[in-house]
């Protein structure tokens, strides 16, 4: 099926068109980063505003990056939730309005289904079942994959998402909107042993994470310090942190993998796209024999294609949503 893939959960604008869940013609996504940077996080109000102005434009330069026309279109995936419900409607009353208009058959997609098949883009020979650690701005969360429409949550962090203590960081070291990218591109240059910040690891046995304790590690660690000699460590702070966010992540899900008998793990979500955790994610996997699938970096962060890949699946199956779908801010796990 050629379908099309609109996104507006957070501060992204995507649309995409995807052929049979596999080939992307295109992949659009209009950042609205220079919005937001200012105040340090998304403004959801301004989120709201700019999708409204750029989700028109990025839909038609999207249907025409794939040389197509909306009557080729033969089904529309939309992301239905979870996220900001005044980004999230935008989005689907544009695609629900394109879908009555032109009689498309039409499907709400949760946004964590799309960031786990966002893998599906890229290779052909991965097989269920598989773990998966979802790590972005809204989510750390652990999945048992054994299809589609069939996973089981393992764990998931009982405060912050690993993608909301980079951005929380980032702000209180100032370095402004989003941070991962920031605290990641520091970090090369820095001593990853140079600070101990704690590892959360809750319990032996639990496969949570928490992320709150970290991130006032840094705060403290920061206040009791005059902020010249801050300036002067920067590269080591945003290492030392890194490398304890990443230490937890990759710890908790070898774990997972190995106490489900899985040997395949899939990481997906804007963190994902953080060096470190996919260099030490794929070494370590090597030593305990599991197989490591991560997305390209533009598939990891929001984008519509991945949105799409889920809508075939549910679309060729026969799955539609109504034209009363409406967003969903949070999602039951
Ligand atoms: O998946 P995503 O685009 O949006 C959500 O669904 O939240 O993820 C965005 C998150 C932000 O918190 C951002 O700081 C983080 O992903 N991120 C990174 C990196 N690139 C993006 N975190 C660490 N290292 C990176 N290179
Ligand atoms: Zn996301």
């Amino acid at each position: 099926m050629i379908i099309l893939g609109i996104e507006s959960s957070c501060d992204e604008t995507a649309a995409a068109v995807v052929v049979d869940g596999k080939k992307i013609l295109s992949n659009l996504i209009y950042s609205q980063i220079e919005v937001h940077c200012k105040y340090g996080g998304v403004v959801p109000e301004l989120a709201s505003r700019r999708h409204v102005e750029s989700i028109i434009p990025v839909i038609q330069e999207s249907l025409h990056a794939a040389s197509m026309t909306l009557d080729e279109i033969e089904g529309i995936a939309v992301t239905q939730g979870p996220g900001l419900v005044g980004s999230l409607l935008v989005g689907l009353s544009v695609a629900k309005s394109l879908a009555y208009v032109k009689d498309i058959p039409i499907i709400g997609v949760r946004h964590l289904e799309g960031h786990i098949a966002a893998i599906f883009l890229e290779e052909d020979n991965l097989r269920f079942p598989f773990v998966s650690l979802v790590v972005s701005g809204g989510h750390t969360s652990l999945y048992l994959v054994h299809g589609m429409d069939n996973y089981r949550l393992l764990g998931q962090t009982r405060d912050d998402a690993a993608g909301e203590a980079f951005d929380k960081v980032a702000k209180l070291l100032n370095l402004g909107y989003p941070g991962g990218t920031v605290i990641d591109r520091l970090a090369k240059e820095g001593n990853n042993e140079a600070i101990h910040f704690p590892r959360a690891l809750i319990t032996r046995n639990s496969l949570d994470f928490s992320f709150s304790g970290i991130k006032t590690a840094v705060l403290n660690y920061v206040k009791a310090r005059p902020p010249e000699l801050i300036s002067a460590q920067l590269n080591d702070i945003a290492a030392s942190f890194q490398e304890a966010v990443v230490d937890v992540l990759v710890i908790k899900t070898l774990e997972a993998a190995l106490r489900n008998n899985v040997d395949k793990v899939v990481l997906a979500g804007g963190v994902a796209c953080n060096t470190r955790l996919r260099t030490r994610l794929v070494r370590m996997a090597e030593d305990k024999g599991l197989q490591v699938f991560i997305p390209s970096p533009i598939l990891c962060t929001d984008n519509a294609a991945m949105i799409a890949v889920v809508g075939d699946y549910y679309l060729t199956r026969g799955v539609r949503s109504s034209l009363e779908l409406n967003a969903v801010s949070r999602w039951p796990q």
